[in-house]
């Protein structure tokens, strides 16, 4: 094989193993620029609401397709809540309104099928941080 031959592989060789790992990287910097960004707007952290996710049991009436496990049809799904223009059919998908929802779902819409969970203010900031990294497309 000549030497230019060879030279041409090498270096195709190589894009092929670069481009996958710049996709990832690039990923990887698109969802941590969601993190910082959600947990700006709400002033909660996204690690400590994905833990409060799975404490308050939200999967068993909401589907989040990233998240495994149970996954309820109860309420709607939640994939792509954060692009989403109003929330509970009526509230602007604000953070204020995001976080009063989910403590008192029952005072802004009563009788809805979400239960009313005691909650702190901290932990609904930390779900709506949380929330507000699940975007769609
Ligand atoms: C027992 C079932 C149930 C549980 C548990 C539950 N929800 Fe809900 N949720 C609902 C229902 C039903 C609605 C629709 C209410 C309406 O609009 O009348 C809803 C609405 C919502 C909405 C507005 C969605 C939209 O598209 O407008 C958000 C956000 C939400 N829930 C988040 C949560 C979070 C976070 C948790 C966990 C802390 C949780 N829910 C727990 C049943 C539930």
């Amino acid at each position: 094989m000549p030497a230019s031959l060879r030279f041409v592989l090498a270096l195709l060789g190589l894009a092929l193993i670069a481009a996958p790992i710049s996709v990832s990287v690039l990923l990887g910097e698109e969802a941590r620029a969601a993190r910082v960004n959600a947990e700006a707007m709400t002033g909660g952290r996204v690690a400590r609401g994905e833990a409060a996710v799975r404490r308050f049991g939200c999967t068993g009436c909401h589907a989040m397709s990233v998240l495994r496990g149970p996954s309820g049809l109860v309420g709607p799904p939640l994939s792509g809540i954060a692009s989403r223009a109003e929330i509970a059919g009526s509230l602007a998908n604000t953070p204020e309104h995001m976080v009063a929802w989910l403590r008192f779902p029952q005072q802004l819409r009563p009788g809805c099928g979400m239960p009313q969970q005691p909650m702190t203010e901290a932990e609904a900031r930390d779900l709506a941080a949380y929330l507000y990294t699940l975007r769609s497309g």
